[in-house]
């Protein structure tokens, strides 16, 4: 079946216990945490301190995208927090397995996130390596974006690497996901789709979930 992780950046943030309980309730497989610097990307969200507030309130992963620069610097910080999964840009990390395997070595699973116009070429090298791969499907830094399709095509080259020499890897999916989108993710080969305002905006989020999967089966 297909897991949905609803991005808490377009939850009430007044209100995230009850955003984060609800969306539990409502069948989410993760819970995911968009970590924002400023910099690399040009807004500001959640640190550390807010990963290690939310860690109580539910006991679904917590996948945290780091959208910062110079993320070596706070993997300790955001593994101590409890998340479960850390990914970071293949664009900020220039020691890219020495970074991975930094996140390994906390006991947290590793991915790689790639922007959508960079080359799937920097993903070669490192694929064995990570637990995931997460694909923007739209340009980092806010919710609500379109989707890009031409992404589909990079995921679906990605696959076939995949199935040569990687096939524990997962592949993940964040940016513009709705279920008019999700069901070509699924077909080219993702496991994992991230949705925020999909679900967010919605008053029923189990019916948001819902809708999600089943568009996506
Ligand atoms: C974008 C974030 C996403 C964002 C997705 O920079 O990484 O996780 O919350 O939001 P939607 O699903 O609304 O595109
Ligand atoms: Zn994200």
């Amino acid at each position: 079946m297909t897991k949905i992780a609803p991005s808490i950046l377009s939850a009430d943030f007044a209100q995230l216990k009850k955003e984060i309980m609800e969306v539990d309730r409502a069948g989410a497989d993760y819970i995911h945490v968009d970590v924002m610097d400023g910099h690399f990307v040009p807004n500001i969200t959640i640190g550390p301190v807010v990963v290690k507030a939310i860690r109580p309130i539910t006991t679904l992963p917590l996948d945290v995208h780091l959208m910062i620069e110079e993320p070596d610097h706070y993997i300790e910080a955001f593994a101590e927090a409890g998340a479960d999964i850390i990914t970071v840009h293949v664009e900020t990390c220039p020691h890219l397995h020495r970074t991975i395997h930094a996140i390994k070595e906390k006991g947290v699973k590793a991915g790689v996130v790639i922007n959508p116009a960079t080359p799937k070429e920097l993903l070669y090298p490192i694929l064995p390596d990570v637990d995931l791969v997460l694909f923007m499907t739209v340009n980092p830094g806010f919710g609500g974006q379109k989707f890009i399709t031409n992404v589909i095509e990079k995921i679906k080259q990605v696959d076939e690497w995949r199935r040569a020499f990687a096939p524990h890897v997962l592949f993940e999916v964040d940016g513009g996901i709705n279920e008019k989108t999700a069901k070509q993710c699924i077909d080219a080969g993702v496991d994992i789709l991230v949705a925020g305002s999909a679900i967010f905006n919605q008053t029923d989020r189990k019916q948001a979930i819902e809708t999600i999967r089943k568009a996506a089966e």
